[in-house]
């Protein structure tokens, strides 16, 4: 079962130049992170140096959006994950938007957590279903593909580092937001999956995050579910004022977390 910490990550997508990733950045150094709870910003991958930077001295991590799985070579317009290292702490794999405007397969996800992870990079593996898969009621066979394919060339121990988000396609910068109980139930499966994959060690230790149309409003109905280990936050990442509060909530609900641990 997951622990108390939760995870807050800020996907700020294709958003803000050099410049004003590095401005909106800073207003995230005067404030002080939550206890059990760790935040990440995802800025485009021109800006993360510089906002690598910025955040040099904070508590706040950095997150690429992509990379190559190939370390180096003749890939024009691509960046590698060794090109990442002391710039990003995470990656994200097989974001939505990869698979499905920009034609990344399940093959590329696989190659891609190995190569992450060849450069001490933790990557947060992507998963979810499209509307027309959820209607046909093969949400549960797609995560098994995603899954069984992504996770494919990793050790047990790798696995049980990484971060998988589901993120189902319907609910992500639409408004329209997954049901707790339908979030609950997709997670039971991405870990019963990750348990026939890899054993219960890694079942259990796997971080699992939600992500699709998350608010503030909505943040704790998803933070308290059994087996989600945080969010990952898209549009409300894109202001302190929305985003903000997400991380508090976060931090509210880990350390009640913390107490019932503490009282069982
Ligand atoms: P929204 O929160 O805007 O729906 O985006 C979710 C997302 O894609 C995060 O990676």
């Amino acid at each position: 079962m997951s622990g108390h910490k939760k995870i807050i990550i800020g996907n700020w997508k294709m958003h803000f130049t050099v410049k004003q990733a590095a401005a909106f950045a800073t207003k995230f150094i005067s404030k002080s992170v939550p206890a059990d709870v760790l935040v990440g910003v995802t800025p485009n991958c021109l800006a993360l140096s510089e906002v690598s930077g910025v955040l040099s001295k904070s508590a706040i991590n950095v997150v690429s959006q992509n990379a190559y799985y190939e370390d180096e070579g003749a890939f024009t317009g691509e960046v590698s994950m060794p090109m990442l290292r002391g710039l990003a702490d995470f990656v994200l794999v097989g974001h939505s938007e990869r698979r499905h405007i920009l034609r990344e397969s399940n093959d590329y996800t696989r190659e891609k957590c190995a190569a992450a992870f060849r450069s001490n990079i933790v990557p947060i593996l992507c998963v979810g279903e499209t509307l027309v898969e959820r209607q046909n009621y093969h949400t549960n066979q797609v995560l098994n593909d995603q899954l069984s394919v992504g996770l494919a060339d990793l050790t047990t121990e790798e696995v049980s580092k990484m971060i998988i988000a589901y993120e189902p396609v319907w609910a992500i910068g639409t408004g329209e937001y997954a049901r707790p109980e339908d979030v609950e139930k997709a997670v039971a499966k991405i870990r019963a999956e990750v348990t026939s994959l890899y054993g219960v060690i890694a079942g259990a230790s796997v971080k699992v995050l939600y992500g699709g149309s998350v608010t503030r409003e909505n943040a704790r109905s998803y933070l308290e579910i059994n087996g989600v280990d945080g969010l990952l936050v898209g549009g409300a990442s894109l202001s302190v004022a929305t985003f903000w509060p997400i991380v508090e909530i976060a931090g509210a609900v880990s350390s009640v977390n913390k107490q019932k641990k503490k009282e069982a």
